[in-house]
């Protein structure tokens, strides 16, 4: 064995312990849901009211990284994002409530990470919705693709109580990893973070790219 590829050698150059990796996001359903013309509102912003009105919704911010399970931040990642609105109604036909539609919201937004792997959006709360007899609590949809995969999955809000009522969010191998932090909260808006973890190109457990 050379002294260059020895274990401690190894560990001399920087190669990050397994131990260190980060776990892969869990992947959850697309949904009946997903636009019927795939998201094509780039930016970062998915409702048209006037900010700061004391009689609009209040808005959550939702930023993050999407990352490699090597911690390495994924650079043009393309993220798509769909919710329901503040009343759970979904900019799709098929949706289910009676709750009148908010013609302000835009109900879906893509756009690409930045160099840092860095995503956010603004937006508002979605509602609880009944899709049938199932009761979703509040969740955000993602899709995203990087140069090797893509990953469809949600993201919950963090103390909401219907978590524990949601059969998609229960069934997951990691709900844990589901839930974005709070990074801060006023009367008025909720900032939230919520990092997204991608198999790494070396990793060939996830032929296809679907993970
Ligand atoms: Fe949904």
């Amino acid at each position: 064995m050379s002294s260059a590829s020895s274990p401690l050698a190894k560990i001399a150059l920087g190669a990050r312990p397994v131990a260190a990796r980060l776990e892969r996001t869990p992947h959850l359903i697309l949904g009946p849901f997903y636009p019927v013309a795939a998201p094509s509102r780039f930016g970062s912003e998915m409702w048209s009211g006037k900010p700061g009105s004391p009689a609009g919704p209040s808005r959550v911010r939702i930023s993050g990284r999407v990352l490699d399970t090597d911690g390495e931040p994924i650079q043009g990642a393309l993220v798509e994002v769909w919710q329901a609105d503040q009343h759970g109604r979904y900019r799709h036909p098929d949706t289910q409530t009676a709750q009148p539609s908010d013609s302000r919201f835009a109900g879906s937004a893509v756009q690409a990470t930045d160099g840092s792997g860095s995503y956010c959006f603004w937006t508002l709360k979605p509602g609880a919705y009944r899709n049938g007899p199932v009761c979703r609590a509040p969740h955000l949809h993602f899709q995203v693709t990087s140069r090797h995969y893509r990953l469809v999955t949600q993201m919950f809000f963090p103390g909401e109580p219907l978590n524990d009522r949601d059969r998609w969010y229960q069934g997951s191998r990691s709900p844990a990893l589901l839930v974005a932090r709070i990074a801060r909260k006023t009367p008025r808006m909720l900032a939230l973070t919520w990092d997204i973890v991608l198999a790494a190109p070396h990793d060939r457990s996830h032929a296809g790219g679907i993970q």
